[in-house]
């Protein structure tokens, strides 16, 4: 197979590089790079049809992926559950609420899907060092795919990161680095380290093809609602890499003909409001937004105090009539206990955050009653053990037995 990529594009001022050699931000002004295809030829090439009859993996969209061989860096990655909800979307008054569950992917959330074409794509260049600053579960994710596709792997990780995903990313073999900080501080490590060692940069955005990872979330939204779109999309946003690569997964579509050229989603960012750079400036009309300046919260994969790609974010949010919402850890982890009682889902902070964010839209408003709204879980819980709600379990003495009401479910 040689693949339907023809070039990779600046997102600032569209200058084009090629797509067979290693290229990492744009030389001119330091722009992302976003993978272009052939999309005439891939329209030829290939029908609905024939991708669904495909084995249900992300693989299943390799027309719009970006490798040029047969040869992938797999762990076995389904398509995950667009699942409804509705008990919990009756406690958040969100009635027609589904729910993306990402936390069923290797390595526990959606980062396996950049990861594995991200690695793929670099083993394909020839690339044999990759090194990467992350909040923490891309370190995971990437550590896991390197490990498979024998590449050596260096992440770098603010001090604060969950336990588990730091021990987590040391068992695949990955060298780890804590730093004090935020992500911001771990990627100024990597870029130092890369340009003196010549390491490849794996660093969000820095280079082009984990998004094209991440994109095949809209994909199988796409695909799981029978070529349409929600209303809404929520989305817990960090580096917004989901986000923009979902914006451009069904711009794609759009263009091959698989979507109606009248399928249109408002994508909500959701953020923390001990973190919210794009929120602020959503909110104040800025084309960028600025570094904020002490970021702090549990929800460790939107800690992101500025994302290389803010600009395409909030493009993606006003293009798309979206918006942007900020919520507390209060309720984010009130939230979490909400989907693990209601529904026996144990999502992520992230994931609590995007809910607790519809909820608060449905309850300005802003969302509709008659409105389906994807929220995007991006991660299991299991991955924040330390973090995980609910009432502490009581140790039962000798001769002792459970009460016979619900005391200590409401404890
Ligand atoms: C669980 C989880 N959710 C969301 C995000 C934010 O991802 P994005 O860069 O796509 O905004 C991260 C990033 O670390 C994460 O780990
Ligand atoms: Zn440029």
């Amino acid at each position: 197979m040689t693949g339907f990529a023809t070039h990779v594009e600046c997102a600032r001022c569209n200058t084009d590089y090629p797509v067979d050699q290693i290229a990492q931000v744009c030389k001119l002004d330091g722009g992302p790079l976003l993978v272009r295809y052939d999309l005439t030829r891939v329209r030829a090439a290939v029908t609905r049809e024939a991708v669904t009859a495909r084995p249900a993996t992300l693989w299943r969209y390799r027309e719009l992926l970006p490798m040029t061989g047969e040869s992938i860096v797999t762990l076995g990655e389904p398509v995950t559950p667009l699942d409804e909800a509705p008990r919990l979307g009756a406690a958040l008054g969100v009635p027609r609420l589904r729910v993306k569950d990402e936390g069923l992917l290797p390595t526990g959330t959606f980062k396996a899907r950049g990861a594995a074409v991200g690695v793929t794509r670099a083993r394909e260049l020839g690339v044999t060092v990759l090194a990467l600053p992350t909040a923490g579960n891309a370190g995971a994710a990437w550590a896991a795919y390197g490990a498979r596709a024998g590449l050596r792997v260096v992440v770098v990780m603010p001090e604060t990161t969950p336990e588990v995903i730091v021990r987590e990313t040391s068992a695949y073999g990955a060298e780890t680095y804590l730093v004090p900080g935020s992500i911001a501080d771990a990627g100024k490590v990597v870029r130092q380290a890369c340009d003196r060692y010549g390491w490849y940069d794996a660093s969000t955005l820095r280079e082009p093809y984990r998004i094209e990872g991440k994109k095949t979330m809209g994909f199988e939204l796409a695909e799981q609602l029978g070529w349409r779109l929600p209303e809404v999309i929520v989305y817990p946003t960090g580096g917004g890499v989901g986000l923009i690569g979902m914006w451009k997964a069904f711009q794609e579509l759009r263009a091959i003909g698989w979507l109606a050229q009248s399928a249109k989603t408002r994508f909500v960012a959701a953020q923390s409001t001990g973190c919210a750079p794009i929120v602020r400036a959503f909110e104040e009309g800025w084309d960028e937004s600025e570094a904020w300046p002490d970021p702090r919260t549990f929800a460790a994969g939107i800690r992101v105090p500025k994302a290389l790609g803010d600009f395409i974010v909030l493009k993606a949010l006003r293009e798309s009539g979206g918006t942007a919402v900020a919520v507390s850890d209060d309720d984010i982890r009130a939230t979490m206990r909400a989907a693990g009682e209601a529904e026996g889902m144990l999502v992520c902070p992230e994931g609590a955050a995007a809910l607790a964010a519809a909820e608060g839209l449905r309850r300005d408003g802003w969302i509709g009653e008659d409105e389906q709204v994807v929220v995007f879980n991006t991660g299991t819980g299991l991955k924040y053990a330390e973090s995980l709600p609910g009432a502490t379990p009581r140790r039962l003495g000798a001769n002792e037995l459970p009460e016979e009401s619900a005391a200590l479910r409401r404890a």
